[in-house]
């Protein structure tokens, strides 16, 4: 097959990481005949610094016409001080928005080999954690209108939050549908004790669970799931959100397995195209070390071989590679322990890579 892909690497570990995914896609090209073409977009702080905007116009047009995108990270303390409009992180909600891509699949699972790593004691992750936060990722308050004013005297901010039933349908669709593909659990999170949005959310979702009646459904406040997230890990396994809450509780969820850098992501829009990323972000503290964590990036190559490309045996090849490099005793710094194999960011993406 022949695939387009936008490398989009962005900013501090973002080149470094994405590398290592690159690595790692060759590899899967040669061993199974695909042909990947990439075309690279300069975005966040580094396209600032270039173009005086986080995105171009190109930039977004490549990203608008590849078959799927593949980012690093944006953003970094060096841009802290840029005006709203041209934020690093804008460039990446821009390109959530324009290619539509509402449903961001977040997997959390605890790889055996990394039970220790977890700072949760160990009887309270003994039934293991394997769960998938599915956020809504062009709507509510990260889209809503905002403001600054000073009224009597004082400033003033402000931040919509809203959400259509359309919105929320149709992630809930995503998240039932995926759902019957796992253990036929869902988690629906909102905070309809207190917001309007949510009171809706919740209306839409129970709509959903009765025509879904095989799924077994339950509602949970977003307090009560962050506290839920340490108590008992185990009884989640589809959690379906709005944005923000999404983006709250998979960092949290992220931490239970370990390391944020473990995390892959995908966010998908209603054709098969997407944008895959790691969870985590740009960490500028350790940018250009050669010590970050390549993994994320690297089962977010994985997530975009299965879902944009329908190559599912190529994409649990490298699942596997990086099972079999962790079996193997090798770790980066995020994830090292007595006993184990210290690896840089290049030499675990190497490892990787060899295995398939
Ligand atoms: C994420 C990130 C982004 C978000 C930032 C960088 C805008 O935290 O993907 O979780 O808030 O969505
Ligand atoms: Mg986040």
């Amino acid at each position: 097959m022949n695939k387009k892909i936008a490398i989009l690497k962005g900013d501090g570990i973002g080149p470094e990481i994405v590398g290592e995914a690159l690595k790692v896609l060759e590899k899967i090209a040669s061993k199974y005949c695909h042909t990947f073409e990439y075309s690279y977009v300069d975005i966040g702080g580094c396209s600032i610094d270039k173009y005086g905007v986080p995105i171009t116009k190109e930039g977004m047009e490549l990203c608008k016409n590849a078959d799927a995108v593949l980012l690093g990270a944006v953003g970094g303390p060096k841009w802290d001080s840029c005006a709203p409009e041209i934020r690093p992180e804008k460039a990446l909600l821009a390109v959530r928005k324009e290619l539509n891509l509402f449903a961001n699949l977040r997997p959390t699972k605890l790889f055996p080999q990394l039970v220790s790593a977890s700072p949760l004691k160990k009887d309270i992750i003994d039934n293991g954690i394997d769960l998938l936060i599915v956020r809504e990722l062009t709507g509510g308050i990260y889209f809503g209108e905002r403001s600054t004013e000073t009224i009597d005297g004082t400033v003033v901010s402000k931040d919509v939050m809203s959400y259509s039933e359309f919105e929320i349908e149709r992630i809930g669709r995503v998240a039932f549908e995926t759902a019957l593909k796992r253990n036929k659990k869902i988690a629906s999170v909102d905070k309809a004790n207190v917001l309007d949005t949510s009171r809706l959310w919740r209306r839409v979702m129970h709509r959903l669970s009765e025509e879904y009646n095989d799924v077994d459904y339950f509602d949970v406040l977003v307090d009560n799931c962050a506290m839920q997230l340490i108590k008992a890990p185990s009884q989640f396994d589809v959690i379906v959100t709005e944005n923000m809450f999404g983006d709250i509780l998979s960092d949290e969820a992220s931490m239970l397995t370990g390391s944020i850098g473990m995390m892959p992501s995908a966010s998908l829009s209603s054709d098969s195209r997407g944008m895959y990323e790691p969870i985590h972000g740009s960490a500028p503290d350790i940018a250009g070390l050669d010590v970050a964590n390549p993994i994320g990036t690297i089962l977010s190559v994985a997530m975009m071989l299965r879902y944009s490309f329908d190559m599912k045996n190529e994409a649990d090849v490298i699942e596997n590679a990086v099972e079999s490099v962790l079996n193997k005793g090798y770790r980066t710094a995020d994830i090292i322990q007595d006993g184990m194999k210290k690896v840089t960011c290049s030499e675990m993406g190497t490892l990787i890579a060899n295995e398939i």
